[in-house]
């Protein structure tokens, strides 16, 4: 959950529903990251909205208006939108819901083999689909797996309410951006069938300035896993050529600011590093392999992009043992638990994943999160070390990883640390540490795709063990 609630974010919202004109009643099911931004955002955008979800206690939360997720902007609008009365919550799902669209936000998590598990859709349908009114739009928000479209459709069929409709309406959230991608979309993606569903549903969003893309459930669906997936897919092959420019002596982050340039590459998510995470692209990912075989098709690509980013994180242990020969018995400490800087969610984070595999390695791991509660990091990953202090988590570790960008990381007080590390050696897994500050306080630097700016080579010993190291990872790759 993202941190950092800003009050100052301001939209262009509120005067249309107030002014009385297109005023909808809008249910979202499900307040989680998505239900909860879309179902504040319709609200300020002067809809009148219920937010329906059976944890009781984040419902009772949020009534009080007290904002579990912290989103910039999203706090103030849940204050704003409940005093004005357009906004309101339930914990369990009424009879009749007189609601002309129901939003269906609920998480649909990868379950055992990279499938979507869809209980919770399913439980949401059987439970809105039966209270809501004649020619209500039931629109679909969750990411879901390509054909889920018809399933719903059945779905709704099933539950004796053949004349609602059904919309796909994919989300492009961002964490820690997310009610300024409702208020500022790129696109709004409407899918469906029924062009009269598609157009009621485009006039919700009729206050907002975003080309609608119309078109078929199926296609809908597979523009949001198109998506996420290719900007996964770049960041994994930026994250190659880092690996080709440690080989040929190249810099990355000049490649990346050079190709950046390029407006048919565009310069944003061309940081390299130890790989992508998140409650998204790691699930989208695997979903659309899976679905994609299910089909006959082959999704080549895909599968690399996805390898690759599981071959990242271990850079990381190839960079710390070329340096130090070996990670057993060396203690090590992580810089970050969160996927991401400005977020307190660990949800396939990077950080940990490299953590864990220094653990598995044989190092003593201790992690250092400026935002992340210990509790959390250690209830998924008991076999790890919280440190609660920076500089006592430093003390007497043989090297420092790098491994989410949080500002405050920028200006690592170096010669505190210098003075309680066994080594002076540092991993920056994001590349954003300034290298000759770092070597200038005299600690060994090790970065991503960046050969030229690490100091002096790796010696012969640790080189045999990048090949002992390669050897066991072909072996472990060949038995699966
Ligand atoms: C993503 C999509 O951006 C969003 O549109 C979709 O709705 C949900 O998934 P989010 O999960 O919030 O959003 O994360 P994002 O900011 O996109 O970052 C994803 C991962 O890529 C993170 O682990 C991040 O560290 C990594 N990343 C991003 C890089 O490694 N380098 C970059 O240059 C950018």
């Amino acid at each position: 959950m993202p941190l950092r609630d800003s009050p100052c974010i301001e939209f262009p919202i509120g005067d249309r529903g107030q002014a009385g004109t297109d005023v909808a009643r809008i249910a979202v099911i499900g307040c989680g990251h998505v239900g909860l931004v879309v179902a504040s955002s319709f609200a300020a955008l002067g809809h009148q909205v219920v937010g329906i979800d059976t944890n009781t206690r984040r419902i009772g939360e949020l009534r009080r208006g007290e904002c579990w997720l912290k989103e910039p902007g999203l706090e103030a609008l849940l204050h704003s939108e409940l005093a004005s009365g357009r906004l309101s919550f339930l914990d369990e799902y009424p009879e009749r819901l007189d609601a002309e669209f129901a939003f269906i936000a609920v998480g649909t998590p990868s379950s055992a083999g990279g499938a979507s598990d869809l209980r919770a859709l399913h439980e949401a349908l059987n439970k809105v689909a039966p209270a809501l009114p004649p020619n209500a739009v039931i629109v679909n928000k969750s990411t879901v797996p390509v054909g889920t479209g018809d399933l719903v459709t059945a779905l709704v069929r099933a539950a004796g309410a053949p004349s609602l409709r059904v919309v796909s309406n994919p989300e492009f959230l961002q964490e820690g951006h997310a009610v300024r991608n409702f208020m500022e979309p790129d696109r709004i993606v409407l899918g469906s069938d029924d062009p009269e569903a598609v157009e009621r549903t485009a006039a919700l969003y009729d206050s907002l300035d975003a080309p609608i893309v119309r078109t078929d459930i199926r296609t809908a669906e597979m523009i949001k896993y198109a998506s996420n997936t290719f900007l996964a897919t770049k960041l994994s092959f930026v994250n190659e050529m880092a690996t080709i420019c440690d080989a040929v002596g190249a810099d990355i982050s000049d490649v990346s600011l050079g190709m950046g340039f390029d407006p048919r590459i565009g310069s944003k998510f061309l940081n390299a590093g130890i790989g992508w995470g998140g409650s998204c692209f790691p699930k989208d990912a695997t979903a659309l392999e899976h679905t994609a075989a299910m089909f006959g098709a082959h999704p080549q690509l895909l599968r690399d992009a996805i390898e690759i980013n599981r071959d990242q994180r271990r850079t990381v242990l190839r960079k710390i043992r070329g340096y130090l020969g070996s990670v057993e018995g060396r203690r090590i400490l992580v810089l970050g638990a969160s996927f991401k800087p400005d977020t307190t969610d660990i949800r396939d984070s990077p950080a940990l994943e490299v953590a864990n595999l220094l653990h598995l390695s044989g190092a003593e791991v201790l992690v250092y999160d400026p935002e992340v509660p210990a509790e959390a990091i250690l209830a998924e990953h008991p076999r790890l070390k919280v440190a609660d202090d920076l500089i006592e988590g430093a003390r007497d570790s043989d090297a420092i990883v790098l491994a989410t960008e949080w500002a405050v990381f920028n200006d690592l007080p170096l010669s505190q640390l210098a003075q309680v590390v066994r080594t002076r050696f540092i991993v920056d897994g994001r590349n954003v540490l300034d290298p000759m500050r770092v070597r200038g306080a005299g600690f060994s630097y090790r970065c991503i795709g960046r050969p030229g700016v690490e100091g002096p080579p790796i010696s012969s010993a640790p080189q045999r063990e990048e090949r002992a190291l390669a050897r066991e990872h072909a072996s472990t790759a060949a038995g699966g």
